[in-house]
């Protein structure tokens, strides 16, 4: 938790990504990533639920175990799965003490605000630290509908804020902010002291954070450029829950990936010496989430030597339409 307000503080980016079993976990925390969360998305793209409401408390127990026995140095959070929360504050209590005595993980995430409030001090209270989130909570899929970016008005923006806020009152350490327009969660990022960590929210949070399945879960020794048409049709590369706006850049994201490290294998002797180099036409504004992606890169790219260094290592060196944002490119510093 100190380590993100850290990063924050120092104008960092943090990189989290969710993970349900321990291998994956084991590469992550690796690989340098800074949070790693058992989210709940572990029913969609694992259970194969059409939401994330059936996932149960011991599902998302057996996950975090295996998750946590993994993770050596970053930080491990669970989602507190529906109604495992919502129903009084002795359930919370009760439920969000064992994902940390039973399932090894160090901090629980809630989704909401309002009601939830009292839920989230009286964890922090305890001992027991709260990842908020925000905006698109999925938990309230059939409250949403098919209204997915949310805080579009300035009024719920403005709501949003407060939200925002009151959680970081109740002792929240970082907020999720899910599928709100970037002005309204770069607003947010600049008004809290804790930090933001974004997906489907911009470029302006402290952090982003993707689900993996929506990257394709690496193995070692593969390359994302394995990611053919094949696993498409098995299963879609994109989180089925994913709303629209970030499915498309996500796809961006791969598909200029792929290219990129299938090109960056035939010369292999030059990446080795250079560094992984991810390019992307449409994505510029997507700097963090290229981060994160550069960091995945990083393990298959080295994948048995020691990884790449890590904290805000990557740069970006090739904007070639600045103004547009069109193009740009990272590259990670041994
Ligand atoms: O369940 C999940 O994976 C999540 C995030 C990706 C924020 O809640």
């Amino acid at each position: 938790m100190n380590h993100l307000a850290k990063i924050k503080q120092c104008g960092g980016r943090i990189a989290a990504l969710t993970a349900y079993d321990f291998l994956t976990a084991q590469l992550l925390d690796r690989a340098g990533i800074d949070m790693i969360l058992v989210g709940d998305s572990l029913a969609n793209v694992v259970l194969g639920y059409p939401t994330t409401l059936p996932v149960t408390m011991e599902e998302m127990l057996h996950h975090a175990k295996a998750v946590a026995r993994g993770v050596a140095r970053a930080l491990t959070v669970a989602d507190m799965p529906f109604l495992s929360y919502q129903t009084g504050l002795d359930d919370a209590v009760r439920n969000a003490g064992r994902f940390l005595k039973e399932g090894g993980v160090e901090a629980v995430k809630l989704e909401g605000a309002g009601p939830i409030l009292a839920v989230v001090e009286r964890l922090v209270q305890l001992g027991i630290p709260v990842l908020g989130h925000l905006g698109y909570t999925p938990q309230s899929v059939h409250r949403f509908g098919s209204n997915i970016v949310q805080a579009k008005t300035a009024a719920r923006a403005g709501e949003l804020l407060n939200d925002a806020m009151a959680l970081e009152g109740a002792g929240a350490f970082a907020v999720v902010l899910e599928c709100v327009p970037a002005e309204v969660a770069r607003l947010i990022t600049e008004r809290l002291t804790v930090p933001t960590i974004g997906i489907g929210a911009g470029p302006f949070c402290d952090g982003q954070i993707l689900v993996l399945h929506d990257a394709k879960k690496p193995t070692p020794g593969q390359t994302l450029s394995g990611v053919g048409r094949n696993d498409r049709r098995r299963r879609p590369i994109v989180h089925p829950r994913s709303p629209r706006g970030c499915v498309s850049s996500r796809r961006a994201l791969l598909r200029n990936a792929r290219g990129r490290i299938a090109r960056a294998g035939r010369g292999r002797a030059k990446r080795r010496a250079e560094g992984p180099l991810i390019r992307s036409t449409s994505l510029a504004r997507e700097k963090n989430g290229m981060l994160q992606l550069a960091r995945l890169l990083a393990m298959t790219a080295w994948p048995s030597e020691s990884p790449p260094s890590l904290g805000g290592t990557a740069e970006c060196i090739n904007t070639r339409k600045p103004a547009a944002r069109k193009s740009c490119a990272v590259r990670l510093s041994k």
